[in-house]
């Protein structure tokens, strides 16, 4: 019983390609949504949300946060990763194992075995904040993954080539889905569309993002 569950999968859960190294599975994480959203509370009870400002001085419309070993920061200087929050001057929180687990999990499905993340940003989508297009490129380890998981609202996440003019695809990507991006499509610019308002019952209105990066 345990091998068929296994092979077939929670029912539900179905894998769609969106490149030779990029997958999207659909309700990965709707069975483990409301432990990975006690864990996200956790988290930010610690290191809260809060608006980064781009190098260009631009407030961010997503409130972010991050655990694990680094965090991702933007502020005047530039992006990157630091060990420190520049909020509090603490370590950022600790990657709690069983998140840790899932986007492992994710990337195993997807083909990536190995995947060993030291950092997961987290990003909290009100009703009209967007992400614009852009590479995750601030990584030293450009072989591993990234994985990506969605709670809360739908959002439709803007799924583009390796130019930024290049062309672009539209999808909705709703509470419990996964995207795993590696290989040949680790640069691919992506986005958010401005988030339209709605309510969920595990997060109200808002979308949370979870994105999970090997830094190194
Ligand atoms: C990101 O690119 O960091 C976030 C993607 C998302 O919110 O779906
Ligand atoms: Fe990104």
């Amino acid at each position: 019983m345990q091998d068929l569950f296994d092979i077939n999968g929670p029912e539900g859960v179905w894998q769609e390609s969106l490149g030779s190294g990029a997958t999207w599975i659909h309700g990965f994480l709707v069975a483990h949504a409301a432990q990975v959203l006690a864990d996200v509370g956790r988290v930010v009870e610690h290191a809260p949300y809060r608006h980064l400002t781009t190098p260009g001085g631009k407030r961010m419309s997503v409130a972010m946060s991050n655990c694990g070993e680094e965090g991702w920061v933007s502020d005047r200087a530039g992006y990157r990763y630091q060990a420190t929050d520049p909020q509090t001057a603490k370590p950022w929180p600790a990657m709690p194992v069983q998140l840790r687990a899932l986007a492992q999990q994710a990337a195993d499905d997807s083909g990536y075995d190995n995947f060993a993340p030291d950092v997961c940003l987290i990003n909290y989508y009100a009703p009209g904040a967007r992400m614009g297009l852009h590479q995750d490129r601030d990584e030293n380890n450009l072989t591993a993954p990234i994985v990506s998981f969605s709670l809360g609202l739908p959002a439709v996440f803007i799924w583009g080539g390796w130019q930024r003019t290049g062309k672009t695809q539209r999808i909705m990507l709703r509470h419990g889905d996964a995207v795993v991006w590696g290989g040949e499509d680790r640069l691919r610019f992506h986005g958010v569309a401005p988030l339209k308002d709605g309510e969920h019952p595990l997060t109200g209105h808002a979308r949370i993002n979870l994105t999970f990066r090997q830094t190194r």
